[in-house]
């Protein structure tokens, strides 16, 4: 765990591609998850759409509505504007010039090994991905991570490996570029800037966690660091670097925050998901919610009313495990196996209840779909602040990697 952020002072980042308008699994699988830690950290949430373009550089026309209505659902499943920050990647383009940084000392076998390369390659046969771009994705990615040097980044089981990469490729950085020559006379200086008493208490700490492996006495450590109003950003790193034993730490690792898995099925009870036709848009009227429930599949025992079902074999008892209470649960599994209920009537709580859970999200769609500038100024903001935070770390890589002439 060494070379991270502490958790109480993580920024958040997260990125999704422009997918247009998204369905219940995103709800329920992410979006969810970003209501709440938009209240607990500072959060920076981003349309990646060039990485949409890796895989879509040869039809690219519908990116820029996909990202505006995707933001949309954002803002209509409560994301709020002020509490976190929403850009575009490509309008921040300090991301590209961070990422074509990092590619000068990333191993073209780390880029190779990372699953998701020959998998997707594998999955979508009928796009030439055998680009420099899609290559480089997940090194993109790690560039979108560490220019706000966020410390948690939460995604889902498929995008581990990436922040795996991520972690890697920072350690690598601070590695050759944190080492000045003088390191340890400039983190000794740093040191007595922080004062007499904080100065012994850094170095008793130090000790504790070097030669004992104390994390708690590193914890510590890192707080007092933290908590130094009058030093200077280099000299913060250059001592989160000499507690741990290494150089200066410019790019701290990020940890993955993992998305429980969503517990979200699709109509036909498999992972809903766009490719499988299986979902239910966030924007689909009441009238298409019915219909959509009304018309899933359920338990294929089930032909006649009069025969009895196993809710276990039916994807609508999976969708009442998202959306009813106990009560409605016993009552539609007892009904069932008793064949006591009909089907349609076993749906209508759940029909009730997407209805319910959809209509103040479409409500608020509505009311940002009607206010064109106030969205556009949302993103002006956003990618203003991402920017200046981007701005400053790249200006350390510069630095750090000797780019900066007198
Ligand atoms: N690759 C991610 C996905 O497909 C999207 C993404 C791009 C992302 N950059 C990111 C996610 C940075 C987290 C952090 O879902
Ligand atoms: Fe599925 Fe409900 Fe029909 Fe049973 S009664 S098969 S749980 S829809």
């Amino acid at each position: 765990m060494n070379s991270t952020v502490s958790a109480q002072h993580a920024r958040v980042l997260s990125g999704m591609r422009p997918t247009g308008h998204l369905h219940l699994g995103h709800y329920h699988g992410v979006l969810k998850n970003w209501l709440d830690l938009q209240h607990e950290y500072e959060c920076f949430l981003f349309v990646a759409d060039w990485h949409a373009l890796t895989t879509h550089y040869d039809n690219p026309s519908n990116i820029p509505n996909s990202g505006w209505e995707m933001v949309i659902d954002w803002l209509a499943a409560g994301i709020d504007p002020n509490a976190a920050t929403l850009f575009v990647q490509s309008r921040v383009p300090e991301h590209a010039e961070l990422h074509l940084l990092l590619s000068m000392i990333t191993p073209l076998g780390w880029l190779e090994r990372v699953p998701t390369y020959k998998d997707q390659q594998e999955r979508l046969k009928e796009r030439d991905l055998a680009t420099y771009g899609f290559l480089g994705y997940p090194l993109l990615q790690s560039a979108d991570i560490l220019i706000y040097k966020a410390g948690l980044v939460p995604v889902g089981e498929d995008q581990v490996a990436h922040v795996e990469l991520t972690r890697e490729v920072a350690r690598r950085f601070n590695h050759i570029y944190g080492r000045e020559p003088d390191f340890e006379t400039k983190a000794e200086e740093a040191k007595r800037k922080m004062g007499k008493k904080n100065a012994k208490l850094f170095d008793s700490l130090r000790r504790r966690y070097q030669e004992q492996g104390d994390q708690e006495a590193l914890n510590v450590a890192r707080a007092l660091l933290e908590g130094q109003a009058n030093i200077t950003l280099a000299d913060r790193e250059r001592l989160f670097g000499y507690l741990e034993g290494g150089g200066r730490i410019i790019l701290p690792e990020p940890q993955p925050l993992l998305t429980k898995a969503s517990r979200m099925p699709g109509l036909d009870g498999q992972k809903m998901s766009k490719s499988y036709g299986n979902v239910i848009s966030l924007r689909d009227s009441p009238a298409e919610v019915e219909q959509a429930l009304r018309t899933m599949p359920t338990d294929p025992a089930r032909v006649r009313r009069t025969d009895p079902g196993d809710p276990d074999k039916c994807p609508v008892w999976q969708f009442h495990q998202v959306y009813s209470d106990e009560r409605v649960r016993d009552w539609a599994r007892e009904g069932c196996r008793s064949a006591g209920i009909g089907c349609l009537e076993c749906k209508q709580p759940v029909i009730d209840a997407v209805r319910a859970e959809l209509q103040p999200i479409q409500e608020r769609a509505q009311e940002y779909a009607q206010q064109p500038d106030l969205v556009r100024s949302i993103l002006n903001d956003g990618c203003e602040r991402a920017r200046d935070v981007a701005r400053e770390t790249l200006d350390e890589v510069r630095h750090a990697m000797s780019l900066v002439m007198a």
